[in-house]
């Protein structure tokens, strides 16, 4: 698998040069219209940029901006890495956006940031025909849209899935389990082999962050329930929801997840899943390239595939809507030259090198069908299909009070100094207020 990376990557470097080439024109950074609902304003000046964004985990934004910056020469963009946290990085942009800073020119937007920066008008209306939308993933692209403009374009989807060892399952005879009654019985046989006895069953993200609102998220509706209905009003308070965080609390009561979970973000899991702490773990699919490296790194390469989350009873599982978007800060300069980059960023062929090199969820839909890579990444229909299904986080312009108000919920619940029941009550009443 190294030897077919290595030969990708370079296959991939050789079309970003030509597409580099193509993108080297002068025009490209004009407006566009916005499919009906007005001409988005004019993105002018041309300079160096940043690119803000979270940990490079693979270094292939450098690469790939190195490549930019070679054929750009008077246009050059740098990365300034925020920290690994999505509430840590929010709160840094938000910081930035209020005392309308220019330090920051592309902003890297989570998908559940959108309303927040277009409503407030720190991130700018983007022209739609630009980026050739049609070929994305439709829920990726509503990701970048708030009351039908858009302001920022898909560069990374992200889908939770079941990441399992399926040499253990193998020796046990059973396959990747459907539900979450197959998994915990699993677990047990797994558990009695030798090489099981001092394993944990399973993991998610539990720390009080974003990642613990997508893993309560993904339980609520995994057990029939939705934080927000169609309309977007709130239903927490109900038996789905309550059965659904139920499932979380009771993973750390009955010892389903090892008690240090509780401080796992999605790094401090992949390392343990790398170090052969675990059978099961809820992930994204990041965890794919970096878990397979055979440089050490990793006690599990080879050992472990991936399946779509389990379901409660019959009913499949349902993952978060994740990932990252592109938007330009309505106070920088040099927005010409930002929107160039975006579009050289998000093409097929940086998107294919990004896969290579990554494993992180494409956001062009041509790319999950490509034998070559389905080969490599055997998951990726499975991936395309989650994030065909997957449920998108409340839409809000409050968001960072949104997702405070839930994981302090979840948070109590899990921890056990609040009973389930009470703490959806709360958050019911206070999502009412923040989704008025
Ligand atoms: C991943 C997802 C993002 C989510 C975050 C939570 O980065 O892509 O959407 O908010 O994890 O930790």
């Amino acid at each position: 698998m190294a030897g077919s990376t290595r030969t990708g990557l370079r296959m991939a470097a050789l079309a970003c040069v030509a597409l580099l080439a193509a993108s080297c024109g002068s025009d490209s950074g004009s407006t566009g219209s916005t499919g009906g609902t007005g001409a988005a304003p004019a993105l002018e000046g041309r300079g160096d940029i940043t690119l803000v964004t979270g940990k490079d985990t693979s270094n292939n934004m450098q690469r790939l901006t190195d490549e930019w910056n070679n054929a750009h020469p008077t246009e050059k963009v740098r990365i300034v890495e925020l920290p690994e946290s999505a509430d840590a990085q929010r709160q840094q942009l938000v910081q930035n956006a209020q005392v309308k800073s220019d330090a920051y020119t592309i902003l890297t937007l989570d998908v559940v940031w959108t309303a927040e920066f277009a409503a407030n008008r720190w991130a700018i209306e983007l022209p739609r025909d630009q980026f050739g939308l049609e070929n994305f993933l439709k829920p990726a692209v509503e990701t970048g849209e708030y009351r039908g403009k858009l302001y920022a374009v898909p560069v990374y989807s992200d889908a939770g899935l079941l990441f399992y060892r399926k040499d253990l399952l193998d020796k046990v005879g059973l396959t990747a389990p459907k539900t979450w009654d197959e998994l915990t019985a699993a677990c047990q046989k797994v558990k009695a082999l030798p090489e099981g006895a001092n394993m944990s069953c399973y993991t998610g993200q539990f720390e009080k962050y974003e990642g613990l609102t997508v893993n309560f998220d993904e339980a609520v509706h995994t057990a029939g329930g939705a934080i927000v209905n169609e309309a977007g009003q709130p239903t927490v308070d109900t038996p789905q929801a309550k059965a659904g965080l139920d499932k979380l609390v009771e993973g750390f009561k009955n010892g389903t997840f090892p008690q240090k979970a509780i401080t796992f973000k999605e790094e401090d899991g992949r390392r343990s899943f790398q170090a052969g702490e675990l059978i099961f773990m809820r992930q994204w699919p990041y965890q794919w390239a970096l878990a397979n490296k055979t440089d050490g790194s990793s006690q599990v390469a080879g050992k472990f595939d991936v399946a779509p989350l389990p379901g409660v009873g019959a009913g499949p599982g349902a993952a978060s809507l994740g990932g990252h978007n592109f938007a330009i800060s309505a106070f920088a300069k040099n927005k010409a030259t930002a929107l160039d980059f975006i579009k050289y960023f998000t093409t097929d062929a940086a998107e294919r090198s990004n896969l290579l090199a990554t494993s992180q969820a494409p956001t062009r839909a041509n790319l999950y069908d490509d034998p070559e890579l389905v080969k490599q990444f055997p998951y990726l229909p499975t991936l395309k299909e989650a994030i065909m299904a997957a449920k998108p986080r409340p839409k809000a312009v409050r968001y960072g009070d949104v997702t405070t108000a839930i994981q302090e919920a979840a948070y109590g619940a899990i921890t056990g100094a609040k009973d389930s029941g009470t703490a959806l009550k709360e958050l019911q009443t206070k999502l009412q207020d923040l989704l008025k």
